[in-house]
C-alpha cells in the first residue's frame, strides 16, 4: 500500500469532489460533512467517468449517464441504472456492483487515499 497525496486539506471544500489517478487507478475523493473518502472513478454499470457525477445529499454520487446511484461511504448501490426509461433491459446482463473504496487520510494537512501499488516483476 502506498500514500498518494491528492491535496492541501483546505483546497478541497465540503462537497466538493477530485478526481485523481493514482498507481495505474482512476479515482475520485469527495469532501464530504464528516470527512474525506475515495471511490473508483468509474461506474460499475457501463463504466462511466463520474468525475462530473452529482454528489447528493452528502451522501451518494450519480452517474451522469444512467443515474446510477452510490453511496459514497461504502460504494454500495443505492439505486442501479435507471435513466433513460428502457435501460432496465441492460440490467439484465448488468447486475448491481457496488464501486471500489479506498482509504482516505489527512496526514500534516495533506489528504491522503492509499492504492495498492502493482506488482512489480
Ligand atoms: S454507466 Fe453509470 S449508470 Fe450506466
Amino acid at each position: 500500500m502506498a500514500l498518494h497525496t491528492v491535496c492541501g486539506e483546505g483546497e478541497l471544500a465540503v462537497g466538493e469532489k477530485k478526481a485523481i489517478k493514482a498507481a495505474g487507478e482512476h479515482i475520485i475523493v469527495f469532501h464530504l460533512e464528516d470527512g474525506f473518502y475515495a471511490t473508483q472513478a468509474r461506474c460499475t454499470h457501463l463504466f462511466k467517468s463520474m468525475t462530473n457525477g452529482k454528489i447528493i445529499d452528502d451522501r451518494l454520487v450519480q452517474c451522469p449517464l444512467h443515474r446510477a446511484q452510490f453511496n459514497i461511504r461504502t460504494g454500495e448501490v443505492e439505486r442501479w441504472a435507471n435513466f433513460p426509461p428502457g435501460v432496465q433491459l441492460l440490467n439484465v446482463v448488468r447486475a448491481e456492483k457496488a464501486l471500489k473504496t479506498y482509504a482516505v487520510s489527512v496526514v500534516e494537512g495533506e489528504v491522503k487515499v492509499e492504492v495498492l501499488e502493482p506488482a512489480t516483476a
